[in-house]
């Protein structure tokens, strides 16, 4: 696969040796945390992180990677709010003078496609960071990282993913890198009707030839899984506040639900949730997704370093 100069799709990750490269740098990163900083392979460079939208882990993690890697960060706490956006300053025009100044970005918007349009102007590398329901390619990394280092394997997979599949950018996102693994691997689709997994990403998994299932409900589905893929409904997307309240509940996952999961299942969300998983399961071994949010920290060390050396 030839040297990606911007991220912006998981589509753009046509290479399993690729994916396995850059898994085995994030495990470096972790265990020689402390000894690859003090290197500061990334000394002198600088990442803006130029946020539309609120985040906790992806803005965090992206500028804690970089910091560690010996780098510098130029960021604002709002971009809609205390960026010059707020004068009515283009996109574009944002883009083509804060890449005079930072060596990569990483952006998220809500409009989908702005990732893409930022790309075009940019001479420096620029990251999709979540673009509206669009893509969030670096979760979906961080999404297939963690299956590989909770389970061992990415091949001969029953994947359960539940909730908002329509704007869950994630699951837009992890949905093609499974494209590489495709006749190991089947997904059972399960959200209310109102919320399935657009017809696009449904045509995509026809012409990937992987098997899947589409269900409004939690059981006959995931006492076979191996991973269990929860998703937040995502508010803000919603332009009907009652629709919104009708399916915000339908899916929990809770003690009583994680009796039917297999013993060595695993229980996956990129955070934030909201009520889809209940906090008195947090302790069970089986739930991952703090640790998938750890892992966000090492694979965008990888991926940074990746793609400024
Ligand atoms: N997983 C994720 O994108 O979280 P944030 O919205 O907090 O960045």
């Amino acid at each position: 696969m030839r040297k990606l100069q911007h991220i912006i799709s998981s589509r753009q990750f046509t290479d399993r040796q690729f994916l396995q490269d850059l898994f085995l740098s994030a495990r470096h990163m972790e265990q020689d945390d402390i000894g690859r900083c003090l290197l500061h392979p990334l000394g002198g460079r600088i990442l803006a992180t130029l946020f539309y939208e609120p985040s906790t882990r992806t803005r965090f993690s992206f500028e804690a990677a970089m910091q560690k890697l010996g780098g510098g960060v130029l960021t604002a706490e709002n971009m809609r709010e205390s960026s010059s956006a707020a004068k009515g300053e283009s996109i574009s025009d944002t883009i083509r003078v804060v890449s005079g100044y930072a060596d990569v970005i990483a952006i998220r918007h809500y409009e989908e496609g702005t990732a893409a349009e930022a790309a075009r102007l940019s001479p420096v590398p620029v990251i999709n960071a979540g673009d509206g329901p669009g893509e969030h390619p670096t979760q979906a990394l961080i999404d297939l990282y963690t299956i590989q280092k909770e389970l061992g394997r990415l091949g001969g997979l029953r994947i359960a993913l539940v909730g908002d599949l329509r704007n869950g950018r994630t699951i837009h996102s992890l949905l093609p890198l499974f494209g590489l693994y495709r006749q190991d691997v089947s997904f059972d689709l399960i959200s209310p009707p109102e919320l399935k997994l657009p017809p696009k990403y449904i045509d995509m998994l026809k012409e990937m030839n992987i098997e899947y299932r589409e269900s409004d409900h939690l059981g006959g589905s995931i006492e076979s899984a191996n991973v269990v893929y929860i998703t937040r409904v995502q508010k803000e997307r919603f332009s009907d506040p009652a629709e919104y309240e009708r399916v915000k509940d339908t899916y929990i996952i809770d003690a009583a639900i994680t009796l039917q999961l297999k013993s060595d299942a695993i229980i996956m969300h990129a955070l934030p949730r909201v009520n889809e998983i209940s906090p008195e399961i947090d302790n069970d071994a089986r739930a991952a997704y703090f640790r998938q949010a750890k892992n966000g920290l090492y694979l965008r060390m990888a991926l940074l370093n990746y793609l400024l050396s």
